[in-house]
């Protein structure tokens, strides 16, 4: 089953219009907002969904040549985003690209921390090195935007973090413990982070999302992999009988992120058709 994603193969854009919501209401208007590992996936429904309620986006990911082509696109669309090629993995590209935001910006408003992938694996079988991956894209990719950010946030006198688990951080799919492990520490680090850091007017969040149709529920021709396909095991698990698309978590993600979640903080929104309950 090929379900029609909003960018093509390569993963552009395909989208032909993306229309900003009148000056003077977007949700998030002026905010300057990072989302790591916005090329792609519910990154980039957040990037296009944030720019059109007139934030200023700043996106990275890996694949600079559609990072570059997706911002430009939104650029042309009258949206503000900048594409910055930083890997999650290595603190000093994450050091330099927070050092151009301070020197564009001055400031850091809403960091959404959605960068990473699953690598599924019987355990017997997986390796240290998926092991170190998942944790590493999870984990430490997470404490070098938050150390850069929130002293920013600090100064300023506050901000708005939101932080990507999954529902496999209550829930497990099939073999897939490293991920387990990685997305239920996401999720308690950010209560954790809530209780040092609210006092400085800083709400930190976080997004459970649960199947959802990117790149990390496809294979490579498109077609959605059996366990999520219609009749799977995982759809038969969400009450709503639905997988998700980048949209539908993007929207979450508006909500939470704008002042109409002013007094929201320290929770975890599993936003998964009804899995976690
Ligand atoms: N899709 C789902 O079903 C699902 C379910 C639960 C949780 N999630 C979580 O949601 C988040 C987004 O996932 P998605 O489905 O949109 O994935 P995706 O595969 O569509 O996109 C992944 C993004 O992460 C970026 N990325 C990967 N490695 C990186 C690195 N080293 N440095 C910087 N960027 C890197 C890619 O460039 C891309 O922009 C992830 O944290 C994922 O674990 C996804």
């Amino acid at each position: 089953m090929a379900i029609k994603m909003d960018y093509d193969s390569k993963g552009k854009l395909l989208t032909e219009k993306v229309e900003l919501v009148p000056e003077g209401t977007g949700l998030v208007e002026g905010k300057v907002t990072l989302i790591t590992g916005a090329t792609l996936g519910i990154g980039l429904a957040m990037a296009t969904l944030f720019a059109q309620h007139r934030a200023k986006v700043i996106i990275t990911g890996i694949e600079e040549e559609i990072g570059k082509y997706n911002a430009q696109f939104l650029r042309d669309c009258g949206c503000e985003v900048t594409y910055y090629n930083a890997n999650a993995f290595y603190r000093n590209e994450i050091h330099d690209l927070f050092e151009e935001i301070r020197k564009t910006y001055g400031r850091i408003d809403i960091l959404i921390n959605s960068a990473g992938y699953n690598i599924p694996a019987h355990f017997m079988e997986a390796t240290e090195s998926q092991y170190r991956q998942l944790m590493g894209i999870h984990g430490l990719a997470h404490v070098y935007t938050l150390q850069e950010a929130i002293p920013m946030m600090q100064k300023q006198g506050g901000g708005v973090v939101l932080e990507f688990g999954s529902k496999s951080s209550d829930r497990p799919g099939d073999y897939d413990p490293f991920y387990c492990m990685a997305k239920a520490g996401v999720k308690l680090m950010s209560k954790s982070l809530n209780m040092e850091f609210g006092p400085d007017n800083i709400r930190i969040n976080c997004i459970c999302p649960g199947p959802t149709i990117t790149g990390m529920t496809q294979d490579n021709d498109g077609n959605i992999v059996p366990a999520f396909a219609k009749g799977g095991p995982v759809l038969k698990q969400t009450s709503l009988r639905k997988i998700a698309m980048p949209i539908d978590i993007a929207k979450a993600a508006l909500i939470i992120c704008s002042d109409y979640a002013g007094y929201v903080a320290g929770l975890t929104y599993n936003v998964d058709g009804g899995i976690v309950i």
